[in-house]
């Protein structure tokens, strides 16, 4: 048995509770795993309200918060290759076991062995956010030497997409609220507040000519203002769809081993730091999922069950 947070039923905060639940058990294609640190996620409010439900409709009450984690396999599935009990991973729980709980299932698939040297509370961040970052560049494909505009970059998407683009050679601008000024420079972007009047000439005036290319994490009227700033076919938005009724793509993700792998390797190797700016136990989820819905956090927060 172990504990869980997750939801009864569809709707707000209010909905939400502890309960035990039996370690689940792999089917084929999944490991079980300890989880030692979850990620929190803008995902994970909107499939508790029923807002994604097309992502998580199907599935029985009670459902579990959670997409993402990192721990150690407690078993495997017969068909999962590559990993095996004792290794410390990170990985999707795409399954729909959820991952705010003290055990559950991951995707074997879409589950990664880490290195030594990595924090599970870094590790955990890699699914959702270290992977979106590395499929946006890799969307863009800009040369070295291309400036690059990130809409939201001071978020858990945005602060590695920053410092993703800068070890790609690009040149950063980013806007982002006045808390996270230190944040954002420190990644070597130059920030911009957007809370200030006249958002788009101040961008403007930092860039005549437009930018080569704008990564959005904002969506909205905040894309819709920003998409001028660069050619249509040249936005990649990470959460807004209606990106396409301006003539830019969503991002194409990449959910396998290989690409949660490589962005462990850029942490390991001091290339991606994910900033981790918040921790809570799992007794604090609710806490943790309340300051993430807010919608102003800064890099990432993460869920430590060593707390
Ligand atoms: N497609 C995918 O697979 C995928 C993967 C990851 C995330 N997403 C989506 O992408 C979005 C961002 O995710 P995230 O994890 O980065 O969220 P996050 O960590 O909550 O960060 C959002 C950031 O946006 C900033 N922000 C809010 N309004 C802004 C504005 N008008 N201009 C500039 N910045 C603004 C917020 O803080 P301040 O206002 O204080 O600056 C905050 O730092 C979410 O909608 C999420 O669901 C999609």
């Amino acid at each position: 048995m172990g504990k869980a947070w997750g939801y009864r039923a569809f709707g707000g905060a209010d909905v939400q509770e502890f309960f035990e639940r039996p370690d689940p058990v792999p089917g084929p294609a999944e490991v079980l795993i300890r989880v030692a640190a979850a990620g929190v996620n803008p995902l994970d409010h909107k499939l508790r309200s029923g807002h994604a439900a097309a992502l998580n409709g199907h599935l029985p009450f009670p459902q579990v918060l959670g997409m993402e984690a990192a721990g150690t396999v407690l078993a495997v599935g017969d068909d999962v290759t590559g990993l095996a009990v004792g290794d410390r991973v990170t990985g999707f729980a795409l399954t729909g076991a959820g991952t705010y709980a003290e055990t559950t299932l991951l995707l074997g698939e879409s589950t990664a062995r880490i290195p030594d040297a990595l924090p599970e509370t870094w590790a955990a961040t890699i699914p959702v956010a270290g992977t979106t970052a590395v499929d946006v560049l890799d969307q863009l494909d800009l040369p070295a030497g291309a400036t690059l505009l990130v809409n939201g970059i001071g978020g858990g998407v945005g602060i590695a997409v920053a410092q993703l683009a800068r070890d790609r050679g690009l040149v950063v601008t980013g806007t982002a609220g006045p808390a996270k000024r230190d944040l954002v420079t420190a990644t070597g972007a130059t920030f911009v507040d957007y809370t200030g009047a006249d958002v788009v000439d101040r961008l403007r005036a930092l860039a005549p000519d437009g930018f080569a290319a704008v990564a959005d994490t904002v969506g909205g009227d905040s894309l819709r203002a920003v998409a001028a700033l660069a050619a249509p076919g040249t936005i990649v938005s990470v959460g807004d769809p209606s990106v396409t009724d301006l003539g830019g793509e969503v991002v194409r993700r990449r959910l396998d081993r290989a690409n949660l792998a490589a962005v462990a390797d850029l942490m390991a190797t001091g290339r991606l730091d994910p900033h981790v700016t918040r921790t809570y136990p799992l007794a604090d989820a609710d806490e943790a999922l309340a300051l993430v819905e807010a919608g102003h956090t800064a890099g990432k927060v993460v869920l430590d069950l060593s707390r």
